[in-house]
């Protein structure tokens, strides 16, 4: 794959487009609930520090792969002499964000679909908001959203690197940034917020357990977008002189700012309004709008909120979608304009059934869990972190010029090189067995 100029970021433009792919749903949505399941502030503590020994030692290994293979996410390997066994490595890192994109849209819909009832004034103050929800995934609704969704997200795709999605991002996380700080200061004033920023902010380490641990690191790994061929990909398109290190730092920084500010926000918001801040995945569909509702200009900032959150998951969306576009652009020498739509109608055409699984038709399900659920469960738990033992593996063990790659001091590239031969991978190896199931507690 020739990287011509308008398919490179600008520096910039590359930190900001990486910061908008990690801050998503994972922030908004699952930072807060899982951090309310956790016991709160001690859990935010344990995410920093797996964002730091787990989280920017992989997101470099990740970048350095993808700017000196200046290829897709699947031949980057076996071009940096890793020989034909690598392939199949390869292919996992974009076969992983392909079946990520088909239900990660479902749902960007459902953001869409919430902005725009919050705007119409359609969540009033004693609405049985569960059921307003459940009726929305029970119809069809929910794939109209989706194809808009994947209208919009293909859109920018197709207009390039530079074009289209530094373009965007240029414009969309500055938004995010103002979305965020005007929700918090609404949140952190209402009546009795001080509790729920208490909670947020003031460790009880009685309230961790190891399962906490391991929680916190699979969604260090998650929230920055590891494990899913993005980074990979997006270093193709840095520049060779910019600083690796620096970058990662200022992504893993952006990425815990805006979840910090999410967390200022949801749980003063519960606090405030008497819920409780571990109700798990509804919270944000089914809690909050009854919060919003039922305070002051709640019109406007639950509004302001799901057009936040539809942000968030959009831009992420997009950093996904150029995995398999990028694959595709290099594999069959298609056009990016065939790419993105040839890719993006595919994964529709898949996400129906998954999105249908929620609702209609809860027969498309096995064992207990819905379709949407299962791939939910066999990408975030188990291809993921495979995924991310594979880049350590590949980095620490087999890839001789990863310290000319990374252009880490050699103090630095030591540390760095000790993380991902000894550290990362038992903690990857653990997350696993966690996540899959097999280690229990
Ligand atoms: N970091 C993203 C998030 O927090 C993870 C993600 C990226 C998921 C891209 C899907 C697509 O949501």
């Amino acid at each position: 794959m020739g990287v011509p100029k308008e398919e490179r970021f600008s520096k910039g433009g590359f930190i900001l487009s990486a910061i908008a792919s990690a801050v998503g749903l994972g922030n908004i949505w699952k930072f807060p609930y899982i951090t309310g399941e956790n016991g709160g502030a001690a859990f935010f503590l344990l995410f920093i520090i797996c964002l730091l020994i787990v989280g920017l030692p992989l997101l470099l290994a990740e970048l350095a792969i993808g700017r000196s293979g200046r290829a897709s996410a699947a031949s980057s390997f076996v071009k940096l002499g890793g020989g034909r066994g690598w392939r199949a490595a390869g292919l996992l890192q974009v076969l992983t964000p392909f079946l990520i994109l088909c239900f990660y849209v479902v749902v960007v819909g459902w953001t869409l679909h919430y902005a725009v009832l919050a705007f119409s004034g359609s969540l009033r103050a004693g609405s049985d908001f569960g059921g307003i929800f459940k009726h929305f995934i029970g119809g069809y609704m929910p794939i109209i959203w989706q194809a808009v969704s994947m209208v919009l997200i293909g859109w920018i795709v197709v207009k390039g690197v530079s074009g289209g999605i530094e373009r965007f991002n240029k414009i969309l996380i500055p938004s995010m940034a103002v979305l965020l700080v005007l929700l918090m200061i609404r949140a952190v004033t209402l009546p009795g917020a001080g509790a729920g920023v208490s909670f947020f902010l003031n460790p009880d380490f009685s309230q961790l357990t190891p399962e906490s641990a391991l929680v916190a690191l699979g969604h260090a790994f998650f929230s920055l977008s590891l494990g899913m061929g993005i980074l990979l990909t997006y270093g193709a398109y840095v520049d060779k002189r910019q600083s690796l290190g620096p970058a990662a730092l200022a992504i893993g920084a952006g990425d815990l700012i805006y979840a910090l500010i999410a967390g200022l926000i949801i749980f003063p918001t519960t606090f405030s309004f008497g819920i409780a801040p571990n109700e798990g995945p509804s919270l944000v569909f089914i809690a909050l709008p009854a919060a919003f509702s039922a305070m002051p200009l709640g019109t406007l900032f639950g509004g302001l909120f799901f057009v936040l959150l539809a942000i968030a998951a959009l831009t992420s969306a997009v950093s996904i979608l150029e995995v398999p576009v990028a694959f595709a652009k290099e594999k069959w020498g298609w056009s990016r304009t065939k790419s993105v739509w040839i890719i993006a109608g595919i994964s529709f055409v898949c996400g129906i059934p998954l999105a249908l699984s929620l609702g209609m038709r809860p027969e498309l399900g096995f064992l207990g869990k819905s379709l949407f659920d299962w791939i939910d469960f066999l990408t975030s738990n188990i291809l993921l972190p495979v995924s991310g033992l594979i880049v350590t593996i590949f980095t620490g063990f087999y890839w001789k010029k990863a310290g000319e790659a990374a252009g880490l001091s050699s103090a630095w590239f030591r540390a760095w090189l000790f993380m991902l031969r000894y550290i990362v991978p038992v903690l990857m190896l653990l997350v696993l067995l966690y996540t899959s199931g097999l280690l229990k507690f």
